[in-house]
């Protein structure tokens, strides 16, 4: 409890990985303790999974990209980040999540997919699998993508405009609720009193999607899984990617700096979120942070240093470059980002200049923004014993009306022991992380809103229009829509 008694708000949990060598940590595979190297193997995401799930974790949400990072040095030019295994080579995640959702029964799955590369009408097909195959432990991270070497290799000659990628995306999710919500009644499965035929085919109808980008008969080729519509996560920063957010994510991810600085964000997705008729606390606004804790402040901070040598200073430019569209390479090694003409350069350098501890009065040279980006990328970075991880954290629950973090690591499994051995148990005895799952054994959302039985949309997400009830001839929306 609070000093006003007020019931401490439980943290979200999420490992933050990616199907690659490094994640935000290019060139940690040379720490010799470090095992991204074996991302290839079903056991290594496997065991990690177990481990995480021993220590009650949420969810590993996965990131992934569709291209390489070639804008530094560039353009097209993947040599600074090939060494640095810099997000590149990189596998598609979805695949690896039926085994670990084999050897797991709570533990949720985010993955990562582009609503801009892809057709709704197969990336439904793969979520319904999958949240079938585990049980309903599936979440979509919904992207818009931003690389132009994913764009190119997608048959593009550049990508399609930023606020018109959200309006592709917007229709996108009408499809797939239409799909998943709306093309097979609930009860349309009668397996049970076999004399009806496996489905009900009065129950199982064409979505005659219509619509400015797509048009998708359907139906659906998946019977319903048990979430549907997989829970949902988003993360936008733009104006157009914050309004996506608030109408559609369930979860949104952010990075910052400070809580003070991300609040204004925060504050901003859940009231445009209500006055769309949402319940702005049901969404989940996750931090993303890189937690390195050790024993004592001082042994955290020389863990710390001694990964961060490893670091590839190359890779985490070209990461800058695919991340900005900017490449840094143009310019003078001695040019201080603060003042160069270059006016979305300057603002984010500016940003970061007031805003990462310790740098004050630094010069924001190439080597400055590479040694803050190597570990932990753009996230904040929590550093020290159990004690003051956990004090910052809770700092960010309370000043950021955050309600959970995705911890990255710099390097895997390590960034995470640690943080299970010492960072978990002062949370638990804060009295501010769960001892054990709400639903053990529940889907993805069940667990994320700490609910058993919720493992359809909440009713005020807008999704909640397309479902086919049961007793219904045919969905209420398409009553209305007149098709
Ligand atoms: C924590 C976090 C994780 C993200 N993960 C991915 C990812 O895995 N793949 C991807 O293409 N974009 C990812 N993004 C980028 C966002 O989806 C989005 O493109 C970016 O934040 C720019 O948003 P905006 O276009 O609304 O400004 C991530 C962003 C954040 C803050």
């Amino acid at each position: 409890m609070t000093s006003d008694n007020k019931p401490k708000k439980q943290l979200i949990l999420n490992a933050f990985a990616m199907q690659s060598p490094s994640h935000l940590n290019p060139g940690l595979h040379r720490y010799p303790k470090d095992q991204g190297g074996n991302y290839k193997s079903l056991q290594h995401w496997v065991s990690l999974a177990q481990k995480l799930e021993a220590a009650k974790f949420h969810a590993i949400f996965f990131a992934d990209v569709l291209g390489g990072y070639d804008v530094f040095k560039g353009p097209g030019n993947l040599n600074p980040t090939i060494p640095a295994a810099a997000q590149f080579p990189i596998n598609d995640p979805l695949y690896s999540i039926p085994a670990m959702a084999a050897a797991t029964e709570s533990i949720g799955f985010g993955v990562t997919a582009s609503t801009t590369y892809d057709a709704p009408y197969a990336l439904a097909r793969r979520f319904s699998t999958v949240d079938h195959l585990s049980n309903g432990r599936v979440g979509w991270n919904i992207v818009t993508s931003y690389l132009d070497s994913a764009a190119r290799n997608f048959g593009l000659n550049t990508q399609v405009e930023h606020d018109e990628r959200y309006r592709i995306a917007d229709e996108y999710l009408d499809v797939t609720y239409k799909l998943w919500e709306g093309s097979w009644r609930d009860d349309a499965v009668n397996v049970k009193d076999g004399v009806a035929g496996y489905a009900d085919p009065k129950a199982v109808r064409q979505i005659d999607h219509k619509g400015k980008y797509f048009n998708v008969p359907g139906p659906h080729l998946c019977e319903p899984s048990p979430q549907r519509t997989p829970f949902l996560l988003q993360a936008g920063t733009s104006t157009a990617g914050k309004a996506f957010a608030a109408k559609h994510a369930e979860a949104i991810f952010l990075h910052g700096q400070k809580p003070e600085l991300v609040r204004p964000s925060v504050d901003s997705v859940r009231h445009q979120a209500q006055a769309q008729g949402r319940d702005p606390a049901s969404i989940r606004v996750i931090a993303g942070v890189l937690a390195i804790v050790a024993e004592t402040d001082d042994a955290a901070h020389a863990k710390f240093a001694e990964l961060a040598q490893y670091g590839d200073r190359e890779g985490a430019l070209a990461l800058f470059g695919g991340w900005s569209g900017y490449d840094l390479s143009k310019y003078e090694d001695d040019q201080d980002f603060r003042f160069v003409e270059q006016p979305a350069i300057r603002s984010m350098v500016n940003h970061w200049a007031s805003t990462v501890p310790g740098t004050g009065g630094k010069k924001w040279d190439k080597k400055t923004i590479s040694e803050y980006l190597v570990l932990g990328g753009n996230g904040a970075k929590i550093i020290g014993s159990a004690k003051t991880v956990a004090d910052e954290l809770e700092r960010w629950v309370e000043v950021g009306d955050v309600d959970g973090f995705n911890l990255s690591y710099a390097s895997i499994p390590e960034t995470f022991d640690d943080i299970i051995k010492y960072l978990i148990p002062e949370l638990q005895r804060r009295g501010v992380f769960h001892n054990d799952y709400a639903v053990k054994g529940g889907t993805f959302r069940e667990n994320m809103y700490g609910e058993k039985g919720q493992s359809r949309l909440p009713e005020s997400h807008p999704g909640t229009k397309y479902v086919w009830r049961k007793g219904e001839e045919i969905p209420k929306y398409a009553t209305e829509a007149g098709n």
